[in-house]
């Protein structure tokens, strides 16, 4: 059988955890996608940098157009980041040259999602992202496949790591945000910037992701209603908790009478609660569905090992020839949403 030939830009926290994966399950991965997985070529900035993995059997490009457009690669694995810039301009490379691509990086398909699904879907190809939101936790191909008989009323969430990481930390340890803070990007969870994950603006990423998802409308982020975590103060999480709540960074989505509704701010949540017990990295997002009613997904939400599990799933879904659509529907179906904040909710 043919071999499924990955090209994988980006080589740091997530892009060594996918080299792992190929390296650790390959008997596994041909059984379950039906083709064996192989890596033809790889990109990084730095050439000589260890990564903990063994890259000797695989070409080194410097530049990842240049690897998107190889004629030995069927899968652009996208690991870089950023929304524009190099990520941006090899994800196209690989469209234009009839690649399929995985992607983890949720700041770009907010901002160029559309287009992007567009392109891929004209072509034939998949643009799959599951790692790009909530890490480990399948929760794009939950909303997209296993609920997708039902009208979402409802969908919620606890949706960046760093943040869950941060406030749970402080208030067991008493450590002040900027330790606390350190501990997060040492542990690969933070983003390169990590103003996008305190800011609450990584969490809107993922929140406009799963609100196209859910509604069938086209990513709307500048229409997410945020505010971060980079405001709150070891007092006012000692008052929270002196009054039996936790603050969690949650996103809510909504379809209501006036529009859609997102919204990903701090919130106080019963301490008790299935959110409020939320510790370290973990994830939660909550789905209400009209015909399932309620559905919990939980996990890890950052990290190697989970984000790198999120990729492979997708890669696996290409290897057994399931391109789908990138938001569950047809990109050019997606309808523009009116904004419930705009008409004053
Ligand atoms: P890292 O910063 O650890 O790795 C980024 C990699 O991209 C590095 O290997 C870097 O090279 C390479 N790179 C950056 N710019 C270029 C360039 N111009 N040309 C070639 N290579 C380049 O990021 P992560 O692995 O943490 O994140 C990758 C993506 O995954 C991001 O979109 C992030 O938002 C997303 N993500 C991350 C999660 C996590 O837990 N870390 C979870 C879910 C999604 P070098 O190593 O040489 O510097
Ligand atoms: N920086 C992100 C987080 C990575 O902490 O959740 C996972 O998307």
């Amino acid at each position: 059988t043919e071999p499924l030939r990955l090209g994988i830009a980006g080589l740091g926290t997530v892009g060594a955890g996918v080299v792992r994966i190929v390296q650790t399950h390959a008997a596994m991965l041909e059984a379950r996608g039906g083709r064996p997985v192989t890596i033809s070529a790889v990109c990084a900035r730095s050439r000589n940098r260890d990564r903990g993995v063994d890259l000797s059997g695989y070409d080194w490009e410097d530049d990842p157009v240049a690897l998107a457009r190889r004629e030995d690669v069927d899968v652009l694995i996208e690991l870089m980041g950023g929304e524009d810039g190099p990520a941006k301009a090899c994800v196209e490379a690989a469209l234009e040259t009839g690649k399929h691509v995985v992607t983890a990086n949720k700041a770009m398909l907010a901002h160029h999602g559309q287009a992007m699904a567009e392109q891929a879907e004209a072509a034939g190809r998949a643009l799959k992202f599951e790692a790009a939101v909530a890490g480990g936790i399948p929760i794009v191909k939950a909303l997209g496949e296993g609920l997708a008989a039902n009208g979402i009323e409802r969908l919620m969430g606890v949706m960046n790591g760093t943040c869950n990481y941060i406030l749970t930390e402080m208030e067991a340890t008493e450590a002040p945000y900027e330790t606390v803070l350190e501990d997060a990007q040492r542990l690969g969870y933070a983003e390169a910037d990590p103003t996008f994950d305190v800011g609450g603006i990584d969490a809107a990423h993922k929140l406009a992701l799963l609100a196209a998802i859910a509604y069938g409308t086209r990513v709307d982020f500048p229409g997410v209603q945020t505010e971060g975590i980079d405001r709150i103060s070891l007092t006012d999480i000692h008052q929270a908790r002196d009054m039996g709540f936790r603050i969690k960074l949650l996103g809510v989505a909504k379809m209501t009478p006036l529009g859609l509704e997102q919204r990903m701010t701090p919130c106080l949540v019963p301490a008790g609660s299935s959110i409020g017990l939320l510790a370290g990295v973990t994830n939660a997002v909550v789905v209400e569905g009209d015909f399932v009613g309620q559905t919990v997904f939980q996990g890890p939400g950052a990290g190697q090992g989970p984000t790198a599990s999120a990729v492979m799933a997708d890669v696996l879904d290409i290897s057994r020839g399931q391109v789908g659509t990138t938001f569950g529907v047809p990109a050019t179906r997606l309808a523009a949403a009116p904004r419930a904040s705009d008409a004053g909710a």
